[in-house]
C-alpha cells in the first residue's frame, strides 16, 4: 500500500505521463543520484532522451515526484513479456530508482516505488523486477517492499581481455541479418529466465535508434550449420569508483548456440572485442560454463549484482520456487546500455 505523502514539504506525485520534458529532468536528476554511482553509463542527455523510449516503458507505471516544480525522486517502469520460472509473463522492470540528495531520508523513493507497484498490481502483471547491488542499502529498502532475490549476477571487468589466437574468427553482422539474429537470439536464450524476446521493436530500438553516442555492433561467429554465437558490443563512459569516467565496451548479449561448445565459441567471439579500453560483462551466478570462459579470458567480477523480483500474483510465485537453470541479465536495467 502506498505510504503517505511526507509531510515536511509540498511533494506532489505523478505518474511520468504528466511530467513535462521528461529526458531532460531525468537527465538532471540522474546527474546527481548516478554521476558517481560506480559501474553505471556516465550520465548523457541523449541516453535518457533514448531510454524514455525504451519498448513498453510506461509513463503512467513509472512515478516521479515534484518539489516546486522540480523533478527530485523518480522510478522507471518498463512492462514486458519476460520468462520466469520456465514460463512467459507481464513484467514490470523497475530501474533508476533515484532521489535528490537534497530530498532524502524522507520517504520519497519509498512513495514513488510503492505507488508504481500499486499501479503494477492494479495493471495485473505478474511480478516486477529490478536490478541492485547486492547486500546494499537498496537491497534492503526493496526487501522491505516484499523484492526477494532471485539470481546472483557477477559484474565481469577485463582491463585488457585476452586476445584468443587460434580461434575462428567473428565477422560483423549486416544490417539485413537482423532478423536471423533475432531468431538465432530469441532460440538459443529460450531457456534462459529473466530473458525479454527480441522483437522488431525492441531491436530497433536496441540497435538503429540508439545514441550516436553510445555506438554498438552485433558480431557473429559462423558455424556449421548457421551461426554458432553472437555478441554485441557497445562502447560507453561507465562511472569509476573514483567518480570519474572510463570508457568501456560492454558486452550485452552473448549468445552460443544449442550444442556448441561455449568455450571457443567465446573465445572467438571476443576476438572482436576493440582493444585500449576495458572490457565489461554481466552474466548470472547460474552460468558456469560461460562465467569459466571468461574468467579464463581475464575477466573478473568486480562486483555482484542482484536481481530481485516482486511476485504480484499466484504464478509469479509459483515460478520463484523453480531455480532458473539459466538466467539472462538485463545490461540496459543494469549499466544502461
Ligand atoms: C536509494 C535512494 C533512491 C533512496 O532514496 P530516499 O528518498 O532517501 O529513500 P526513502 O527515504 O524513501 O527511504 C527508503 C528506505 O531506504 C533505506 N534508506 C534510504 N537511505 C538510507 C541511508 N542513507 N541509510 C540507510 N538506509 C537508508 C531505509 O530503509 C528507508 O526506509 P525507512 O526510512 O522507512 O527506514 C537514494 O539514496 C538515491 O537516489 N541513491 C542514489 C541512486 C541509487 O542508489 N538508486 C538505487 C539503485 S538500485
Amino acid at each position: 500500500m502506498t505510504p503517505a505523502q511526507p509531510l515536511t514539504r509540498c511533494y506532489e506525485i505523478s505518474p511520468h505521463a504528466q511530467i513535462d520534458d521528461l529526458a531532460a529532468r531525468i537527465h538532471g536528476l540522474a546527474r546527481l543520484a548516478f554521476g558517481t554511482y560506480p559501474g553505471v553509463l556516465s550520465p548523457l542527455e541523449a541516453h535518457r532522451a533514448w531510454y524514455v523510449r525504451r519498448p513498453g516503458m510506461d509513463r503512467d507505471l513509472s512515478m516521479g515526484i515534484l518539489c516546486e516544480g522540480q523533478l527530485v525522486a523518480s522510478t522507471f517502469v518498463t512492462v514486458a513479456p519476460m520468462r520466469l520460472g520456465g514460463q512467459e509473463m507481464p513484467v514490470g522492470i523497475v530501474d533508476t530508482v533515484m532521489s535528490h540528495p537534497g530530498h532524502r531520508r524522507q520517504g520519497l523513493a519509498r512513495w514513488a516505488l510503492s505507488a508504481s507497484v500499486d499501479e503494477m498490481r492494479a495493471r495485473g502483471l505478474a511480478a516486477s523486477l529490478l536490478y541492485t547491488v547486492e547486500d546494499s542499502m537498496p537491497a534492503r529498502f526493496y526487501e522491505s517492499l516484499g523484492y526477494v532475490v532471485h539470481m546472483p549476477v557477477r559484474y565481469y571487468r577485463a582491463p585488457r581481455p585476452a586476445r584468443p589466437t587460434g580461434e575462428a574468427a567473428p565477422r560483423r553482422a549486416r544490417p539485413e541479418e537482423s532478423g536471423a539474429i533475432m531468431r538465432f537470439l530469441n532460440d538459443a536464450l529460450a531457456e534462459h529466465d529473466g530473458y525479454i524476446p527480441l522483437d522488431e521493436p525492441l531491436w530497433r530500438w536496441r540497435h538503429r535508434e540508439r545514441p550516436a553516442a553510445l555506438p554498438a555492433a552485433t558480431w557473429v561467429l559462423e558455424g556449421d550449420t548457421g551461426y554458432a554465437g553472437c555478441v554485441t558490443i557497445c562502447r560507453a563512459p561507465i562511472v569509476a569508483p573514483d567518480g570519474g569516467q572510463v570508457a568501456c565496451h560492454v558486452l550485452t548479449d552473448l549468445a552460443v548456440a544449442p550444442g556448441a561448445d561455449p568455450s571457443p565459441t567465446i573465445a572467438g567471439l571476443l576476438g572482436a572485442v576493440p582493444g585500449g579500453c576495458e572490457a565489461r560483462a554481466l552474466s548470472a551466478e547460474c552460468e558456469g560454463a560461460v562465467n569459466g570462459v571468461l574468467e579464463g579470458l581475464g575477466f573478473a567480477a568486480a562486483t555482484r549484482e542482484v536481481a530481485m523480483v516482486l511476485p504480484l500474483d499466484g504464478e509469479a510465485r509459483g515460478a520463484l520456487h523453480r531455480a532458473p537453470a539459466h538466467w539472462y541479465a538485463l545490461a540496459e536495467s543494469v549499466i544502461g546500455v
